[in-house]
């Protein structure tokens, strides 16, 4: 196949929006009289801030370039790089949700391995070439350049990975074959699959040269010049490029052994991409690579028609748009520009947020606690905190002594009366939040913003008590807050658009994505999660065992279950917050005997964990629990708890809590790390048909999240 038309579809209308990445061609005499380097320069034409990608256009021109230079007998040699700061960034996936049928999905893998295959000096007719990646590489991006012969990368570069599995797809222009075959099984499973699953953790340029990737690495404005340099040097033979041999025995398997075992533990079958990648990499320690790309090709029409890859592209939309950009925010001219925060308590998330807002705004932050022993506690976390990130050389001395000056403490709140910003993060009671905001109206500005952390209380009955409620609003992180993305913006009914928006551009600085919630108990996270787990602790409650009601949901993928989550909430957190919804929805929350045992005994869980990593229930624990001899199997269990969080899900949007399921999903994404292959939750629950047995109707169009009808 010569071009994607050939294929019996029109490129035009998969990607009929296409921010073409031209491949521009210049003539470099190479030193050392090494002869004649065609260097081809990916370019958008755009800033940074909008990457290269490759669409079928892109390609086509790349395709055009490579031919013309394979013609050319001048030429000894092709390099490729990108634009300032970027290689690409993969495959245009704007166009993705618009293929419609397996056939077309065949055609655009195929299609990439030949316009890559064109830099292959075995396939080329046998001119060398060499990638040079001067930053930002991502999927199709790194795909590219392991076409070549030789790589350099910038040691600056910032993000080198592939993200393919991530998403529920797999690297099928070549990468799942090539990878293996450059760096070894081991290596290769760490970057497609460990590092895509891992929330998709890129590398850094050194990182890419010390695993093989890369052949050589520099760093500085002259990288091209330099890696041009070092190319004439292999060409003339005065640099010879070795790396190190490939165990294509025992060893190879293993790898791939290792990888599956850390898929199964992640997924548990949750999703096939990764899987599928597993195979191409066992295949690669002997097939040829017309075979592995065959493969690629193969996989790749499969996973782009599954209902996981298409909630991998709408989760990936909403992240990367909707989060960016949060439904229902105020205009933030309207924001008040904040010049001082300050923190109410010194506890667990009180020393997280101060901080976050250190860091992050570099405004000085103030915190008070009750005593000076807890204010020395929340203190001394930011000081380790702030060590320990100049140790991992995220920030240098000289900012590491700015933070630790930023960042300082009292018992007593006087030190607020100066503050743009004080947000409270005290014990979660409503009249002691009350008195708090009250205390706090006597020191603080009329302009100071007055925000609340509560995790489940009424934002409205904070305020009830203040002369100013206009100025509160809820600010909701997660714990862990460096972690987690998410921020819960809260509108009381009384909130004005000015504090909103001001919480909305601080929400911004720190570098979280804010979604609008109104305000309604326990708001979104916090609602379904307890809702699901009020469901399946019921279920030991009524006597199925622990372990099978904490394994029913391991199928799902969730990134842990719900003991687990139990545990690192805190019992007494949870308990907390399933007794304030009970209280508000009596009928749906269900507050567990048996968790009030634990409560109450001060035990961190229902689990122990034994020295293989295996959770047991101790016999002091197991002593405590009083349950029924109604056993439900797993199947029972999961089902029980999915049709309660389509409900609830359901109810949230009936209640106007947020604007569409999109909401929701995005919370489940940002605040609890939902998967992408579910689409955060509610494309799974349309997908399975739970939405329409739970609630009698679905939560988003067919189409959107979905294999589209048209397949074939
Ligand atoms: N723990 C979580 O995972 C989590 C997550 C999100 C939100 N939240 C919310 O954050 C808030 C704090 O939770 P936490 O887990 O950090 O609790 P914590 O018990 O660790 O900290 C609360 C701190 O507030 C102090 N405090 C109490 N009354 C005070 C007062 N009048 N003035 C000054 N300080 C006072 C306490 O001494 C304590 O140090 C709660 O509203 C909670 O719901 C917690």
């Amino acid at each position: 196949m010569t071009k994607l038309s050939d294929a019996n579809f029109d490129p035009k209308a998969i990607f009929p929006d296409e921010v073409v990445t031209h491949a521009h061609v210049r003539d470099v005499e190479l030193p050392y009289g090494a002869g004649t380097m065609a260097l081809i320069t990916l370019d958008n034409g755009l800033d940074h801030n909008r990457p290269n990608s490759f669409g079928s256009q892109g390609l086509a021109e790349l395709d055009a370039a490579l031919d013309a230079i394979l013609q050319r007998d001048d030429v000894a040699a092709i390099g490729l790089t990108g634009k300032p700061f970027i290689l690409a960034a993969g495959a245009d996936i704007t166009g993705m949700p618009r293929i419609t049928t397996r056939e077309q999905a065949l055609a655009i893998a195929r299609y990439g391995h030949y316009v890559f295959g064109k830099l292959d000096a075995g396939q080329n007719g046998g001119k060398p070439s060499f990638g040079f990646i001067n930053g930002l590489a991502l999927g199709g991006g790194l795909e590219v350049v392991l076409h070549c012969s030789y790589r350099t990368v910038i040691t600056s570069a910032p993000a080198v990975a592939f993200p393919e599995c991530f998403l529920g797809i797999l690297p099928a222009w070549g990468g799942t074959w090539l990878l293996p075959n450059l760096i070894g099984p081991d290596r290769a499973v760490k970057v497609i699959i460990e590092n895509a699953l891992n929330n998709n953790r890129m590398l850094r340029g050194p990182e890419v040269a010390e695993l093989g990737i890369a052949d050589a690495s520099f760093d500085g404005a002259d990288f091209l010049e330099r890696s041009i340099d070092w190319a004439a040097q292999v060409i003339t033979g005065r640099i010879e490029v070795t790396r190190p041999p490939i165990d294509r025995g025992d060893a190879w398997d293993a790898a791939v052994a290792r990888g599956r075992a850390f898929v199964e533990n992640k997924l548990h079958g949750a999703a096939p991409a990764p899987l599928r990648a597993l195979d191409i990499i066992a295949a690669a320690k002997t097939c040829s690579k017309a075979e592995g790309f065959a493969m690629e090709d193969e996989a790749l029409a499969d996973l782009m028609m599954s209902e996981e890859f298409r909630s991998g592209l709408y989760a990936f939309d909403l992240v990367q748009r909707r989060a960016k950009k949060p439904v229902g925010a105020p205009d933030t001219a309207l924001a008040r520009p904040v010049t001082k925060v300050g923190i109410v308590g010194a506890g667990l998330m009180a020393s997280q947020l101060a901080l976050l807002f250190a860091r992050r705004l570099l405004v000085p932050v103030v915190m008070t606690d009750l005593d000076d022993e807890r204010v020395e506690k929340g203190l001394s976390y930011v000081r380790n905190e702030v060590d320990k990130l100049a140790a991992r050389g995220r920030i240098n001395a000289d900012m590491a002594n700015r933070l630790k000056a930023l960042v300082t403490g009292s018992t007593d709140k006087s030190i607020y009366s100066d503050c743009s910003l004080v947000l409270e993060a005290v014990f979660e009671e409503m009249k002691v939040k009350q008195q708090v905001f009250e205390e706090l109206e006597g020191i603080v500005s009329p302009e100071c913003v007055l925000a609340t952390n509560t995790s489940s209380l009424s934002v409205n009955g904070m305020a009830s008590k203040l002369r100013h409620p206009e100025r509160v609003v809820g600010l909701h992180f997660f714990n862990p807050v460096a972690v987690l993305p998410l921020v819960e913006v809260i509108r009381g009914e009384r909130t004005d658009e000015s504090s909103l928006a001001t919480a909305f551009a601080v929400a911004k600085q720190l570098k979280k994505n804010a979604i609008l919630v109104k305000d309604a108990p326990a708001f979104v996270v916090n609602r379904v999660l307890t809702r699901f787990m009020g469901e399946v602790t019921k279920c030991v409650d009524e006597g199925t065992p622990a372990e099978v009601a904490d394994r029913a949901l391991l199928s799902l993928g969730l990134p842990m279950s719900p003991f687990v989550l139990l545990q690192l909430v805190g019992p007494a957190v949870a308990l907390h917050v399933a007794e304030t919804l009970h209280e508000a929805f009596p009928d749906r929350f269900y507050v567990s005997p048996n968790l009030q045992r634990l409560v109450a005994a001060g035990k961190p869980g229902l689990w122990s964990w034994d020295d293989k990593g295996q959770p047991y229930i101790d016999e002091d624990t197991r002593a405590l629990l009083e349950v029924g001899s109604q056993a439900s199997t797993e199947e029972e269990v999961r089902d029980r708890a999915l049709m309660a969080i389509a409900d609830e899900v359901r109810r949230i949007l009936d209640d106007g809590v947020v604007a569409e399921p999109q909401d929701v999903d995005l919370a489940l994404i940002l605040g609890a790390g939902w998967p992408f292959h579910l689409g955060g939750i509610t494309p799974y629950l349309d997908r399975t048909g739970i939405a329409e047995r739970a609630t009698g109707r679905r939560f988003l169009p067919r189409g959107v999240a979905s294999v589209p009808a048209s397949s074939g």
